[in-house]
């Protein structure tokens, strides 16, 4: 049985430290958004000035970041945003944000797993292994033959079998999850840095020029795109009830976990506009190109090594984040109570993490990559603006209650934050906007016929009417 709470209710088993909780974040974070996406954002938003794009984006982490330590280390409870709109926004913001999550974390999974099986064949095709096309992509990406027919993917074999494995590592252990992904985020950190350190010495300073060939506007569409590369600090508060000392551990591990990847991303943005010219970086392994056109050939390949243990170590963590939000909605009785069981010897939410495997693996055999990525981002920021201004709320409506750690001038932070994830969700393509809205309906259809009456607050709501 997992730990019982003072209500009776089945708890995780607290195991992780800070040093866990930062490796945590920092798997969720570098990921396709870095090893991917960067090349395109800047080859046809920003050009060079991308590096300004992933200041602003990281401004608008920042202070969400800042508002998610507040939150988090004064309500360590695994549901993370969705919690925390719970206590300051009520039940259906609450239900909105944890339908959103579901972008964040199972989409996010999705798209990333995508993203890991196209690298997976590229690296065989580095060992004259060439993969049967048909059997590493999903039903709904089609191509044209070397005989011009248009050929379409059966199923996507790496990615549904990158899935299974990670589902079956998040059963057996958090612990053990936790120390894969530490390995992982040492290898890639390392291939990072051996990035900057070997592309340095080939920067010509004349690619960064000109420096804003799309103008201030760019900078804006740029820190949308790329924003999907910053996703992931805010996993560690899922874990809230696995941290030993969550109170002081978990602001650690959201910013310390921002912090490295923020001087990372802008170091390696600029070196890679610095070798290569902006308009030819729109490959989908851009800093393996980097190294190539430097003739770092062994660069290159330890690039796509790196990215390839990255973008798996990411998948991990968001399927390791996305049980844990449905099992505070199962606790809550938005959803049903089933899931939320916790396994007597593994001590992990064993039926939400399978849940929650199954579907992943299923939509990375269908889902478009690009359409999965923006949504991702659109259902994280929904998130961001939210827990920016639940914090801003509950200083009002409870200033009293005891906060371990309190962001810094809140009423400039928490609206900053907000403002600025707005400006990027508008950024996003309308196409977005609108598969969020459908999304959003139809997670109001679930609240209205199915949660709202199954719901704890409906059992208060009734005791309520009768009394
Ligand atoms: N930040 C994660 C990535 O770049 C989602 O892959």
């Amino acid at each position: 049985m997992g730990e019982a709470d003072s209500h009776g209710e089945e708890r995780l088993h607290r195991s992780l430290s800070a040093m866990d909780l930062t490796m945590i974040g920092i798997g969720a974070i570098i990921g396709a958004g870095i090893f991917a996406i960067t090349g395109s954002a800047a080859a046809t938003k920003a050009g060079p000035a991308i590096v300004l794009s992933f200041v602003l984006s990281a401004l608008g982490c920042a202070c969400a970041g800042l508002c998610y330590a507040e939150m988090a280390a004064m309500i360590p409870v695994a549901g993370s945003a969705y919690t925390y709109a719970f206590a300051t926004l009520g039940e259906l913001v609450a239900w909105l944000i944890g339908w959103a999550l579901i972008l964040e974390y199972a989409v996010g999974a999705i798209t990333v797993a995508i993203s890991w099986s196209g690298y997976f064949v590229e690296f065989m095709r580095g060992f004259g292994v060439e993969l049967p096309r048909a059997l590493c992509n999903g039903y709904f990406t089609t191509w044209v033959d070397a005989a011009g027919v248009t050929q379409h993917g059966f199923l996507n074999v790496p990615a549904v079998l990158l899935v299974a494995a990670i589902t079956t590592l998040l059963i057996v252990g958090v612990k053990e999850s936790a120390r894969a992904t530490s390995l992982i985020v040492l290898l890639k950190v390392a291939i990072v840095l051996i990035f900057l350190a070997l592309g340095v010495g080939y920067v010509k300073p004349g690619n960064w020029q000109p420096f804003l060939p799309f103008g201030w506007t760019g900078v804006v569409a740029g820190a949308g795109v790329i924003f999907f590369a910053y996703i992931g600090f805010d996993a560690v508060t899922t874990m809230s009830e696995e941290a030993k000392d969550p109170k002081r551990d978990l602001p650690r591990g959201i910013l310390a976990s921002l912090a490295v990847c923020t001087v990372l991303y802008i170091l390696v943005s600029a070196v890679l506009t610095g070798i290569v010219p902006y308009h030819q970086l729109n490959v989908p392994a851009p800093v393996a190109l980097a190294l190539r056109i430097a003739g770092v050939n062994w660069g290159a390949f330890l690039v796509s090594l790196g990215a390839l243990a990255g973008l798996g170590s990411v998948v991990l963590v968001m399927m390791m984040g996305q049980p844990r939000v449905f099992m505070a909605m199962s606790r809550d009785g938005l959803l049903p109570a089933g899931i939320s069981k916790i396994h007597p010897r593994f001590q992990t939410p064993y039926r939400s993490t399978l849940l929650t495997g199954i579907v992943v693996a299923l939509a990375s055999s269908t889902l478009n990559v690009e359409i999965a990525g923006e949504l991702t981002s659109m259902g994280t920021l929904f998130a961001f603006v939210i827990v920016c201004v639940g914090v801003v709320v509950l200083r009002k409506s409870n200033p009293d209650i005891y906060r371990p750690f309190r962001t810094p001038a809140a009423n400039v932070v928490g609206p900053l934050g907000a403002v600025t994830c707005l400006i990027m969700m508008i950024g996003l393509p309308t196409a977005t906007k609108r598969n969020f809205m459908v999304w959003l309906a139809i997670g109001l259809v679930i609240y209205f016929s199915y949660s709202r009456s199954h719901s704890r607050l409906a059992r208060v709501r009734s005791d309520g009417s009768k009394a």
